[in-house]
């Protein structure tokens, strides 16, 4: 199964995908960001599909439907966000339904949304975490496949906990890519 990941950030996460031994194919952003630059330190094709040609109001669709050619392109069967900047639009769920995964940086259902790190530390809780989650229209909500939980210390700034967090993601997304990747085979193959 072809493994495509989409990110607009550091690209970290993509990086410990690799180091797993993950097989990507395809790294997908939608800007210029470091991960363009990681993906070809390792050798992954990188593919800029930007929002600029979208319209000033961002035809969030049409967006959605040139990414999902691009994947379809590819033969991508299993799509792994990763810090991907821009909500993606219903074609995207009715091509690759049930085969779209994110892992975001708190304990869904716990603060949904870009700034989950930020409201942790607002709210003062003193454990968050990561949830590696199914990805639906909805955002931040699709069915959970594995979470962790990590403490917020008494100096943590946003940066501090989200590395902390991060250091989490790195090894469980991996490890929660991979059973959905050997649950399909076995689905396929029919020894499941
Ligand atoms: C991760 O914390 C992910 O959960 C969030 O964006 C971060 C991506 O990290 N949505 P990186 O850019 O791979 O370092």
């Amino acid at each position: 199964m072809r493994l495509a990941v989409l990110a607009s950030g550091t690209g970290s996460i993509l990086d410990a995908m690799v180091d797993a031994g993950l097989p990507v194919n395809l790294m997908v952003t939608d800007r210029p960001c470091l991960a363009v630059q990681r993906a070809a330190a390792r050798g992954i094709r990188a593919t800029i599909v930007g929002r600029g040609s979208f319209g000033d109001d961002f035809d969030r669709d049409a967006y959605t439907r040139r990414l999902v050619e691009v994947l379809v392109a590819a033969d991508i069967g299993l799509v792994a966000m990763a810090g991907f900047g821009t909500v993606l639009a219903q074609p995207a769920y009715d091509t690759f339904a049930g085969r779209i995964l994110n892992t975001h940086p708190a304990l869904l259902p716990a603060f949904p949304g870009w700034h989950a790190v930020e409201d942790a530390l607002a709210h003062g809780v003193r454990v968050t975490g990561c949830t590696v989650h199914m990805a639906t229209l909805e955002v931040d909500s699709g069915p959970i496949l594995a979470q962790e939980a990590v403490p917020v210390l008494p100096d943590d700034d946003v940066e501090s906990l989200h590395e902390r967090i991060k250091t989490v993601e790195r090894r469980l997304y991996p490890e929660t890519i991979r059973a959905v990747m050997d649950n399909a085979a076995g689905l396929i193959g029919g020894t499941a």
